[in-house]
């Protein structure tokens, strides 16, 4: 499929894993608007996305407010004229002990991530249904699909946006709609190398970059084609 005009929103696009999606689908001529919280990351983006070539815009928003996230993603859709695809990306990954992490920290983490990505895909609905087609890429983990020590409330929160995406998948297909539930091993990033998962060592561990081109690649295939779900993995971390 060409991406080429194709109107795509990206939540948590001025750094990481959503600044290097929004410029693979931008080299592939496809218009970006950019959510997050610190307007000058989003700036910054945003003025490289226009230097390839294709209209980019941004909203500054909290994701755990809905009546933001309504504003925020109409206000993009104006500005892109319509929305065709939404990477529901923007999360935080808080660690520690189940016991010992202060609860509004863990509270916080499930509404980011888990209410972030409902808030989201239900302000992009409307235009994707308005379009007659679109596509979704909700961003787990892997440790949604397993929890394990220290990261109670991410691997939560991820397990929850797993079934949450998978509900959204058997609903909205019907309405030519893709909706893409991936769940990602460690990727260098602020997150993965504050939290201590890796240092980052581009010779061993998963990029943003390889990130951007897998999920380039899945929104490129015939739109008869969904990948429901997916992992990727370092080879030898
Ligand atoms: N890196 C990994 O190893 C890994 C693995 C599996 C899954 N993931 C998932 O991939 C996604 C991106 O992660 P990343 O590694 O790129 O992390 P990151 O570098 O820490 O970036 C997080 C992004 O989320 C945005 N964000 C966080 N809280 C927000 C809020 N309340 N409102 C609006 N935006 C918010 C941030 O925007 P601002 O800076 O503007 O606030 C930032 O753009 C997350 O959902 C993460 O859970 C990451």
């Amino acid at each position: 499929m060409n991406l080429k005009g194709k109107n795509a929103v990206i939540t948590g696009g001025g750094r990481g894993l959503g600044k290097a999606v929004a410029i693979a689908l931008a080299r592939e001529g496809a218009n970006i608007g950019l959510t997050g919280r610190n307007e000058e990351n989003l700036k910054s983006v945003v003025s490289e996305l226009q230097d390839l070539g294709v209209k980019a815009a941004y909203a500054v928003f909290s994701i755990d407010d809905e009546a933001q996230v309504q504003k925020g993603i109409q206000t993009l859709a104006g500005e892109l004229g319509g929305v065709d695809i939404l990477v529901n990306n923007a999360g935080i990954g808080d660690f520690g002990k189940l016991n010992e992490m202060p609860t509004e920290t863990w509270e916080q983490v499930i509404k980011t991530n888990l209410f972030g990505v409902y808030y989201a895909a239900k302000a992009v609905y409307p235009y994707l249904k308005e379009a007659g087609a679109g596509d979704i890429v909700n961003v787990a983990s892997t440790a949604g699909l397993k929890g394990g020590p220290n990261m109670s409330a991410y691997a939560a929160s991820k397990a929850a946006v797993v079934s949450l995406s998978q509900s959204m998948m058997a609903e909205w297909r019907k309405e030519n709609i893709r909706v893409i539930t991936l769940t990602p091993s460690t990727i260098a990033s602020d997150m993965s190398i504050q939290g201590g998962l890796t240092d980052g060592n581009p010779d061993k561990v998963l990029q943003p970059e390889d990130f951007a081109e897998w999920v380039r690649d899945i929104l490129k295939m015939n739109r008869r084609a969904l990948i429901a779900n997916g992992s990727i993995f370092s080879t030898n971390p």
